[in-house]
C-alpha cells in the first residue's frame, strides 16, 4: 500500500477523495505546520506528499523522504516553497492548483484596493476609538475609482481577472507583462509608463529569483504620489523596508498587502505603525468554495502521481519527457 503524508488538515472535500483510494493516509493535524524535522520524520518512506505553501520542500527534504517519492502535490497555485528544479532532477512531478482561486484572489485584490482608497480600516479604527464627533466635509478623504488608471503587473489569470473587475468601475487599465496578450480592454505598456500613469498598482507576479524585491525603492520612486500599491502575490516580491520609507514619507498614498515576508508578519514590524498600510494574513484564496476546490485539485494531482498517471496540473511537465 502506498504511503502518503499530508502536511495539514485540508478541507474534507479533497481529503475524502484521497481517502477513497488510500484509506491509510497520514495527516499532520496540528494547527501549526510541522517543523522541517517533523515533516521529514513523518514523510520518510512516503510515495506521495501533499503539502501547503508553509512547507519548504527542497532537494534535501526530497532525499530524506526517499527515492520512492512519486509525487509532490501542493494545495496552492504558487510553488515558490518547492525547489521545482530539484524535483525535476529527481524525476518527481510537482502539482499545483491553478484556476480555481483566480476569482477569489482577484476579489481580494479589489477589496484591498477599495479599502486602501477609501481608508476603510483606518476609518473603522477612528470610529472605534470614539473620534467620530460629527460629519465633516474633509474627514478621512480618499481616492476615486471611476476614471482612475489601474496598472496590473503580471497579466496571468489573476491579473486579467483584476482587469476585468476594473471595467465595472470605469477604470482605465494598463498592464505590464511581456509574455501576455491583451484582454479586458487593458493596454500593454512598459513598466516605467505603468508606474508613471497608474493611480493603483496591483502586483500579480510569482516569486522567483528574478522577481525577489522587484518592488523596491526605485520602483516606488516612480509611482504617483497619490498611488495605491496592492500586493496579493507573494511577500518576497516587495522590499518591505523600501515600502515603509515610501509610505512614511507619503511618497505614495497607501499600500494594501495580502502577503508579507516573513509570514506571519512579526508584530513589531514598522509597517504596522502606519495608518496608510493595510495588512491581512494571506487570505487571497480564503473562500469556502475556493479552498474546497483547491483541496480537490491537490487530491487529484496526488492520486494521479501515485497511480503513475500524468498530473492534471503539473508545474514541471518535463519530467514526463525522460
Ligand atoms: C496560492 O495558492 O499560491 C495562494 O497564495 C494561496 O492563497
Amino acid at each position: 500500500m502506498d504511503k502518503i503524508f499530508i502536511t495539514r488538515l485540508i478541507p474534507e472535500f479533497g481529503l475524502d477523495r484521497v481517502r477513497e483510494s488510500f484509506p491509510t493516509l497520514d495527516v499532520w493535524e496540528e494547527e501549526l505546520p510541522p517543523s522541517r524535522e517533523m515533516l521529514i520524520e513523518r514523510a520518510r518512506g512516503a510515495d506521495g506528499l501533499l503539502c501547503l505553501l508553509t512547507d519548504k520542500i527542497d532537494g534535501e527534504v526530497m532525499d530524506a523522504i526517499g527515492k520512492q517519492l512519486k509525487v509532490i502535490s501542493s494545495m496552492s497555485v504558487g510553488v515558490d516553497h518547492i525547489d521545482v528544479a530539484a524535483a525535476t532532477a529527481r524525476g518527481i512531478p510537482v502539482g499545483n492548483t491553478p484556476g480555481v482561486l483566480t476569482d477569489a484572489t482577484a476579489d481580494q485584490a479589489f477589496a484591498l484596493m477599495l479599502s486602501a482608497a477609501r481608508r476603510v480600516t483606518e476609518s473603522e479604527r477612528f470610529l472605534r476609538a470614539g473620534k467620530w464627533v460629527t460629519w465633516q466635509p474633509s474627514l478621512l478623504l480618499g481616492a476615486d475609482f471611476a476614471g482612475a488608471t489601474l496598472g496590473v503587473i503580471g497579466f496571468g489569470r489573476i491579473g486579467q481577472a483584476v482587469a476585468k473587475r476594473a471595467q465595472g468601475f470605469d477604470m482605465r487599465v494598463l498592464y505590464h507583462d511581456p509574455t501576455a496578450s491583451p484582454a479586458h480592454n487593458a493596454q500593454p505598456v512598459d513598466l516605467d509608463t505603468l508606474l508613471r500613469e497608474s493611480d493603483f498598482v496591483s502586483v500579480h507576479v510569482p516569486l522567483t529569483a528574478q522577481t525577489k524585491h522587484f518592488v523596491n525603492a526605485e520602483f516606488l520612486s516612480k509611482m504617483k504620489s497619490n498611488a495605491v500599491l496592492v500586493n496579493t502575490a507573494r511577500g518576497g516580491v516587495l522590499d518591505q523596508t523600501a515600502l515603509y520609507i515610501a509610505l512614511r514619507s507619503n511618497r505614495i498614498f497607501a499600500a494594501a498587502l495580502d502577503v508579507t515576508d516573513p509570514e506571519p508578519l512579526p508584530m513589531d514590524s514598522p509597517l504596522l505603525e502606519l495608518e496608510n498600510c493595510i495588512i491581512v494574513p494571506h487570505l487571497g484564496s480564503a473562500s469556502k468554495k475556493t479552498r474546497d476546490m483547491m483541496s480537490l485539485l491537490a487530491a487529484q494531482n496526488l492520486i494521479a502521481g501515485l497511480k503513475g498517471e500524468r498530473l492534471p496540473n503539473c508545474i514541471n511537465p518535463e519530467v514526463y519527457k525522460s
